[in-house]
C-alpha cells in the first residue's frame, strides 16, 4: 500500500453528509454553533466544542460497557467519518459493522473498537497495522481516519443490550433509489475515460447481483478479486526510483514507508532502498488514483444515479 496522502479532500460528499445530518441533528432553534464545514487539513474536529448541539433524541446509554462512558462524539466529525465508512469498510464490514461480504469482522463485537477512546486502536489499524491479517491500509488522512474511528465508537456506543445496533434499520431497505439516465450520463462523463459499458464492465451488474455491493465496490474500484497475486494488471501500483547515479528502477512497488521503498523487478525478485528525504526520487503510480480521486466529485444523488445505471449492465 502507497504511503498515507491525504487526497480525500472531499467537500462536496462532506457537504452532502453535513446538509443531511447536521440538519437532523440540530433541534430547531437550537444555539447557534456554527458546526465547521470542512475542517481544514491538519485540524481535528474533536474533542466536541463545549456548546455541541444537545441530540435530538435521549441518548441510549444502556449498552455502555460499565466505566466506557466517552464524551458524545461531534456531530459534524461523525457525519464525515460516516460518508467515510460507507465508502471504504462497509464492504468487508458490512453497513451496520456486524460484518460484510468482503470478510471483515464484526466491529459491534470488537473489544478495540469498545474500547476505542480517539482513534488511538482503531487509527492504526486503518492505517495497515493489521496488513498481514487481511486488512488493507486504507489511504485516508489521519483527520479522515479519527472522524471514522469517531462513526464507529458512535454507533458501537449506542449498543442495546442485546447488542443490536441502533436506528441502523433506518438505512434505505433499497439503495436503488438513482435515476439511471442521469447515472448514464454522469457515466459517460466521468467514467468512459478508463471504462466501457461493453468492455470491461459488461455484464458487471450480473458478475455483482447484489446492488449494495456494486456500489461499494464501483465506489472504490473494485478489490481485483480473481486477480493472480504478484503479476502485473490494470491495478498494480509501480514506482520509479531514480538513483544518485541517474540509474532508474521501476517496478510494481511492494512496500514504501519514510524510510524505505521496495519494488519488484522484472526477474520477479525485489530491490529495496534506504529513503532519507528526497533521495533517492521516488514516483508512485497508482492506476486507481485517478478513480479514486474522483470521490471529491460525488454527491450522494451522483452515487444513487451511478448505481442505478450500473445495475442495467447484466
Ligand atoms: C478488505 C477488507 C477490509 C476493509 C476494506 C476494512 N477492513 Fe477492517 N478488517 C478486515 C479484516 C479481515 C480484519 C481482521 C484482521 C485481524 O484479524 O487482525 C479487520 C479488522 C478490523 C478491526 C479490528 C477488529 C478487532 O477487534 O480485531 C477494526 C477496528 C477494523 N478492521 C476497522 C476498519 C475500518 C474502520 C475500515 C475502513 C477505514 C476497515 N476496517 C476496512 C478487513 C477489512
Ligand atoms: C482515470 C481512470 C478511471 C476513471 C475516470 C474511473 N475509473 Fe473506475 N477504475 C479504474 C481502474 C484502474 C480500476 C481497476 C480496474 C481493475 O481492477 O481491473 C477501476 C475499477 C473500477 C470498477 C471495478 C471493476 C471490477 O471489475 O472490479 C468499477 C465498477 C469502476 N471502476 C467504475 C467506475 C465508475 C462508475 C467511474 C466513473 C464515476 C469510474 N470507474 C471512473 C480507473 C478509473
Amino acid at each position: 500500500m502507497v504511503r498515507m496522502r491525504t487526497w480525500f479532500n472531499c467537500p462536496l460528499v462532506v457537504a452532502a453528509a453535513l446538509g443531511l445530518s447536521i440538519a437532523a441533528a440540530v433541534p430547531a432553534g437550537a444555539q447557534q454553533t456554527t458546526p465547521a464545514q470542512t475542517p481544514p487539513a491538519g485540524t481535528t474536529a474533536s474533542p466536541p466544542p463545549q456548546s455541541a448541539p444537545a441530540p435530538a433524541f435521549p441518548r441510549r446509554v444502556g449498552g455502555f460497557v460499565p466505566g466506557q462512558k466517552r464524551p458524545p462524539g461531534d456531530p459534524a466529525q461523525i457525519a464525515r467519518g460516516k460518508t467515510l465508512y460507507a465508502i471504504n469498510c462497509q464492504g468487508c464490514h458490512g453497513p451496520d459493522l456486524r460484518g460484510g461480504d468482503l470478510g471483515g469482522p464484526n466491529l459491534l463485537r470488537s473489544q478495540i473498537a469498545l474500547t476505542d477512546q480517539d482513534g488511538e486502536n482503531i487509527v492504526p489499524i486503518i492505517q495497515g497495522s493489521r496488513q498481514n491479517n487481511g486488512m488493507p491500509a486504507i489511504p485516508v488522512s489521519p483527520e479522515d481516519a479519527k472522524a471514522i474511528a469517531a462513526y464507529v465508537r458512535s454507533v458501537v456506543g449506542m449498543i442495546g443490550v442485546q447488542g443490536t445496533p441502533p436506528s441502523l434499520g433506518k438505512e434505505a431497505p433499497s439503495i436503488l433509489v438513482g435515476n439511471a439516465s442521469e447515472g448514464k450520463a454522469f457515466f459517460e462523463a466521468k467514467c468512459v475515460a478508463c471504462h466501457s459499458a461493453s468492455g470491461d464492465l459488461h455484464g458487471i451488474a450480473t458478475r455483482i447481483p447484489d446492488p449494495r455491493r456494486l456500489q461499494t465496490i464501483w465506489v472504490e474500484g473494485g478489490r481485483g478479486f480473481g486477480l493472480t497475486p504478484g503479476v502485473p494488471n490494470r491495478r498494480t501500483v509501480t514506482a520509479t526510483v531514480t538513483l544518485p547515479s541517474g540509474e532508474t528502477v521501476e517496478g510494481p512497488l511492494i512496500h514504501i514507508d519514510d524510510f524505505l521503498v521496495t519494488v519488484q523487478i522484472a526477474d520477479g525478485t525485489s530491490r529495496s532502498f534506504r529513503r532519507d528525504g528526497d533521495a533517492p526520487k521516488v514516483a508512485v503510480h497508482d492506476p486507481l488514483k485517478a478513480h479514486r480521486d474522483l470521490w471529491s466529485h460525488y454527491a450522494d444523488k451522483d452515487i444513487h444515479d451511478v448505481t442505478a445505471y450500473l445495475v442495467t449492465l447484466k
